[in-house]
């Protein structure tokens, strides 16, 4: 596609865009009686207009049957969570058995590092990216701390080199080596949020895994945004939020992964609940934890029927548009909205954004991170004033995201039209 900084470039791309009807399957935040443009699903992604429908169905059987609702729901609510693994699987790459829905997303991140991160006083290293989410930060830390390691030497963070604000692959690979003899465990976003860019996920399983170390991911930026192949990268766990790109609703309930080859490993240790009990002797209620040989094995709790609803509404939409039709707008748009900036900074004679995030396709998902070299606040405020939702981020980042399902290449325009009004006034 060659990209053109004009409305009626983008709206031709829209009517041509193959997946452009779903933008109607979702509520968009209104401004002065208009579209707003939403590019902030990065952070919550929009509300499918199905999810009523969906809660209003487990709320008419709740009214309706009470407690039998367990087994006489339309979808009744003992199995409900063995709706996901069929969508799910698709999205993060993995097999049925490898994924469950549970929790959220910190409370799995743990979960997993009881299984996963089991030091000794000679490996109990955990090597992260530096500057990961904080929540993630503080599970580290706590982890470390809990095992009786003090943080400081425990967590090895890898960070960009001077002047560039990414990693480079070979820089992690190298810090893995490097620790080869210490590391427990690798754990890193699939896509750093504030970057927005996406590690080569692969290569970082193999690297750990031949430091002797597991290999595990925080894909609350890549599930519904990137392609991953889980399984096939070998990845040994992941974990990931549904209210992001899976538009599944504020706190809504998140997702793990466990690779196959570990899945019925009954030797690996884990904090365990009724719900993760063989189904077949679950209601005997008796002693003596006896886990499911899936993913499902790692659950705790009965599910949250409600934000599940509202989950499987999302899925739904994922399972009729399909990844690759996704994934191709995503590259499209992603690519329009690099275009425009770089287009706006052509047209100065001093650059104004340097876009922070991987300019290689292969390396980003939706999100553009642009750090502000001039008007920076001014100019985030404005888009604001103006019906754009971003984030701005200290010391001086804007991060969008378009999003395939409901964004359009003439949101993209727009945006880029409002920047540089703000720039030339
Ligand atoms: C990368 C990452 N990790 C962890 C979290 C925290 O998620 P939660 O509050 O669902 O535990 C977020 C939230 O945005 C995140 O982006």
């Amino acid at each position: 596609m060659v990209y053109q900084n004009n409305p009626d470039f983008a709206r031709k791309a829209d009517s041509q865009d193959p997946v452009q009807d779903f933008r109607r399957r979702f509520y968009i935040p209104q401004h002065n009686g208009k579209d707003s443009i939403y590019f902030i699903g990065n952070s919550l992604g929009l509300q499918p207009r199905t999810v009523s429908q969906y809660v209003r169905q487990e709320l008419d059987d709740w009214a309706t049957l009470g407690v039998e609702g367990h087994f006489h729901a339309k979808n009744p609510w003992l199995p409900y969570h063995e709706a996901f693994p069929k969508e799910l699987s698709k999205i993060v790459g993995c097999l049925p058995n490898e994924v469950v829905v549970m929790n959220s997303l910190t409370v799995n991140l743990h979960l997993l590092m009881v299984s996963f991160y089991r030091p000794t006083k000679k490996r109990y290293k955990i090597i992260c990216e530096a500057k990961a989410f904080p929540s993630d930060q503080y599970a580290f830390e706590s982890q470390a701390a809990y095992h009786g390691f003090d943080p400081a030497d425990a967590v090895i963070e890898v960070s960009p080199r001077n002047g560039e604000h990414t990693l480079r692959t070979e820089d992690i690979v190298s810090t893995i080596r490097k620790h080869a003899d210490s590391a427990a465990i690798v754990l890193f976003g699939g896509v750093n949020y504030y970057t927005g860019q996406y590690f080569d996920i692969k290569t970082i399983s193999n690297a750990a895994h031949a430091a002797g170390a597991y290999a595990g991911f925080d894909l609350a930026h890549v599930a519904g945004n990137v392609e991953i192949h889980l399984h096939d990268w070998d990845v040994d766990f992941a974990c990931w939020c549904s209210y992001k790109y899976l538009n599944s609703g504020p706190g809504g309930v998140g997702g793990i992964h466990i690779h196959e080859k570990h899945v019925a490993d009954k030797t690996l240790p884990r904090f365990a609940g009724w719900w993760g009990h063989s189904k077949e002797d679950r209601f005997k209620m008796e002693k003596g934890f006896n886990a499911i040989p899936t993913a499902e094995g790692w659950q705790l709790s009965n599910a949250p029927i409600l934000s599940m609803a509202a989950h499987k509404a999302s899925l739904d939409i994922f399972g009729e548009a399909g990844m690759e039709k996704l994934h191709a707008k995503r590259r499209m748009l992603t690519g329009y909205l690099h275009f425009v900036l770089g287009d706006i900074n052509n047209k100065r004679t001093e650059k104004v954004i340097e876009v922070i995030t991987p300019s290689d396709e292969n390396e980003r998902g939706c999100q553009v991170s642009m750090l502000m070299l001039k008007k920076g606040r001014e100019i985030f405020d404005a888009l604001m004033e103006q019906g754009v939702f971003a984030d701005w981020r200290e010391p001086n980042v804007i991060r969008v995201a378009p999003v395939p399902l409901y964004n359009t290449f003439e949101d993209v325009w727009r945006f880029g039209n409002i920047i540089e009004s703000i720039l030339n006034s």
